[in-house]
């Protein structure tokens, strides 16, 4: 059975104060031992503030990216060893936002990926379909893609403990939510993909679904054989939001 992984991308978001008040109100509404990891992903400047606020919970603490360098001339960028010695376990590898507002192609979110595993964090890889791919029927095409070119140059032995996230493009930040059917299809050409690769590497790879989970849906997608938690986004910037999205997912380990 693989460990559901609930997770907070909260992207550009909140204050200081603010975030202090949301991780407050997380942990203070969170039930302990109930199978299912929880992970919070902070503004990059937050981030010792919650390790701070952390330390005391079993919460996981991960970064929204990171910069595939070593020190160096890199203005303003981050290494996964600062990330690591700043107490994050994961970072988010390739979001669509990433891919698209920031241009970051196949070769650079790659090295993305192989970087994090090297820093010795647990990359969480965002792959996903705009909705014109999906309309002319290249979903599987652009998906397979995205995780080949992954392959090819960190190699199936670093998504040990990595984690792929399925975020349709049209259904990140819209609304618009995948059906748990549409889901589960496409989590299960991907775990397939990888079981060509790798097939026990296949069944413990943990698969999320990512856009416009909230609490009212959640449950359903999380039902799906396939889908091992999610990546949520809006609904992860309010506690009690959050906290029902964790629930379902404990319904899951039951
Ligand atoms: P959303 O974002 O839940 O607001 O759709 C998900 C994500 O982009 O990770």
């Amino acid at each position: 059975m693989r460990t559901p992984l609930i997770a907070g991308n909260w992207k550009m978001n909140g204050s200081r104060s603010q975030t202090k008040a949301l991780l407050h109100g997380i942990t203070s509404g969170l039930q302990e031992d109930t199978g299912v990891e929880i992970l919070v992903l902070p503004v990059f400047v937050y981030l010792e503030e919650a390790r701070h606020l952390l330390s005391q919970t079993s919460i996981q603490l991960g970064a929204q990216d990171l910069y595939p360098g070593g020190s160096g001339a890199y203005t303003g960028e981050v290494s996964g060893h600062m990330l690591k010695d700043v107490g994050c376990g994961y970072v988010l590898v390739g979001h669509s936002e990433r891919r698209t507002l920031f241009h970051e192609g196949l070769p650079l979110v790659a090295a993305k990926f192989k970087a994090a595993v090297e820093a010795g964090l647990k990359p969480i890889l965002c792959v996903g379909e705009t909705k014109q791919q999906r309309e002319n029927g290249a979903t599987e095409t652009v998906i397979r893609e995205q995780i080949e070119s992954v392959i090819e140059v960190a190699g199936i032995g670093a998504f040990h403990d990595a984690v792929i996230a399925y975020e349709p493009v049209w259904a990140i930040g819209t609304g618009l939510t995948a059906t748990p059917e549409q889901a589960q299809a496409v989590h299960l050409t991907i775990r397939e993909q990888i079981a060509q690769n790798h097939v026990d590497m296949a069944k413990r790879i943990r698969i999320l679904y990512g856009g416009s989970m909230k609490a009212d849906n959640a449950a359903a997608l999380l039902a799906q054989s396939d889908i091992d938690g999610g990546l949520i986004g809006g609904a992860a910037l309010d506690a009690n939001s959050f906290l029902a999205i964790c629930e379902a997912a404990v319904q899951k380990v039951i």
